[in-house]
């Protein structure tokens, strides 16, 4: 088939890739032409584990990028995958989304192919057919008959998003007429799972519902993680337990310092905004955000039990990333931990296998190495805040440190002397 992506992020670009590793002709629109070009030589402008491997293979063959819309008129299918960012309240910021569909409406303008645009980004529930539809049948006008929408929300984890792509669960796909579901359907046809099909806002439903309900496994894991913290339980034991219940499943109970990134959070919040919109009070959501967000301010509370007055005290933070195999900080969990450590006055040395650059726009007065042993050379203490694999190895390291006091916000290391937030 031939498709269009419009937008090379995270999600554009991995889906974009992986549908010219299925055999499809595949365009990209990114605005970004620096980031076009980089695409057009086959180098990931982000770092995705296998993207590259991929990019390599698809990119001069079947998948090109580009700064214009020129040729989406050729495409069968064109998935719009913009950001979808928070705006001051929390609700999702749709600008990218009606920008967009006012270039495809303009670009297809006089075609006589059946096309289905289909939208990826996360957006509200009733975002499809309140404004993508109406935005491109206006510019179309007679020509609007000729075309099809779907909402195809992706499951993409950050760090893990090609693999999450071609071995997905289900394929959801919301469609306004079955022929439209049907155009979507062929494109992951080589893929072989569930597919479900729904109604458009369904659709959009779906993917805010899927998570917010994984948000909301880990702060019941972190609500009950504080309990047995108090009772001296071990809540990685007693979460073992509950998650081989297969109606509970063991994934995302891992207690610890909370969820991060550019999705849950803002995800879980702009589901409160819309529920308030419509006059619901979502309480079980804004505690699931309650809850994340005093987690970072556990691990300084323990930090100032254990070693006292923090002021003047070289504390060593490994991890910035907002979780592991990822260079992204967004919302990461390390950002109020640093910022309050900064205030009770600590020296902050800082590790993270991929993120300190990221990190170093954000806190540019803090020392960055470019290993754990070096950063923890002389410390009061130290707080582990992503949980990186290679963490688990560390251990003679800790010996370089002033006193060995290790606090993990992250039940990642292996190492018997340590204390946790949450266990
Ligand atoms: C999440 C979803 O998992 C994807 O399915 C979804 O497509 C994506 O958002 C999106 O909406 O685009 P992502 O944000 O990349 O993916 O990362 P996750 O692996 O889900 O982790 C999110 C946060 O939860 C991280 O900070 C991680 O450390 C934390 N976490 C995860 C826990 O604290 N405990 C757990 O048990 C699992």
């Amino acid at each position: 088939m031939n498709i269009s992506v419009i937008g090379g992020g995270y999600v554009g670009l991995v889906t974009a890739s992986c549908f010219a590793h299925l055999g499809h002709m595949v365009r990209v629109i990114e605005i970004d032409a620096g980031k076009a070009d980089l695409i057009n030589q086959g180098v990931p402008p982000i770092y995705e584990d296998g993207l590259e491997e991929i990019l390599k293979e698809t990119s001069g063959k079947n998948l090109s990028a580009q700064s214009h819309y020129k040729g989406v008129e050729d495409a069968d299918l064109i998935f719009i995958c913009v950001g979808t960012p928070s705006q001051d309240d929390g609700a999702a910021d749709l600008s990218y989304i009606v920008s967009a569909s006012e270039s495809i409406g303009a670009a297809l303008r006089g075609s006589k192919k059946y096309h289905v645009i289909t939208v990826k980004s996360t957006v509200p529930p009733g975002t499809t057919e309140s404004i993508v539809i109406p935005i491109v049948q206006e510019l179309l006008g007679d020509g609007s008959n000729g075309i099809g929408f779907c909402m195809n929300p992706e499951f993409l984890r950050e760090g893990r998003a090609v693999d999450d792509f071609l071995h997905p669960d289900r394929i959801v796909i919301g469609g306004s007429s079955a022929e439209a579901v049907r155009v979507v359907q062929e494109a992951y046809k080589k893929l072989d799972v569930p597919v479900i099909t729904t109604s458009l806002k369904a659709a959009e439903m779906i993917k805010y519902t899927s998570n917010a309900f994984l948000a909301t496994k880990i702060s019941f894991s972190n609500e009950i993680g504080n309990i047995c913290k108090k009772i001296g339980i071990n809540v990685y034991e007693v979460m073992r337990g509950v998650g081989l219940d297969h109606r509970i499943n063991p994934y995302f109970l891992n207690a610890g310092l909370g969820f991060g990134g550019s999705c849950f959070p803002k995800d879980v919040m702009a589901l409160i905004r819309l529920a308030e919109k419509n006059g619901e009070d979502p309480v079980l959501l804004k505690s699931v955000i309650d809850i994340n967000e005093r987690q970072p301010g556990r691990i300084v509370q323990i930090l100032n039990e254990r070693i006292g007055d923090i002021r003047g005290k070289k504390i060593t933070v490994l991890g910035l990333a907002f979780k592991d195999n990822t260079d992204d900080v967004r919302d990461s969990r390390s950002i109020p931990v640093i910022s309050e450590l900064l205030e009770h006055g600590a020296v902050i040395s800082a590790y993270d296998p991929m993120a300190f650059e990221s990190m170093e726009k954000i806190f540019p007065g803090i020392n960055y190495h470019t290993n754990a042993g070096d950063a923890l050379t002389g410390a009061d203490a130290c707080l582990v805040l992503t949980e990186w694999p290679e963490f688990s190895k560390l251990n003679d390291e800790f010996n370089m440190m002033k006193s060995r006091v290790i606090i993990e916000g992250r039940k990642i290391l292996s190492c018997s002397d340590i204390e946790g937030v949450c266990w």
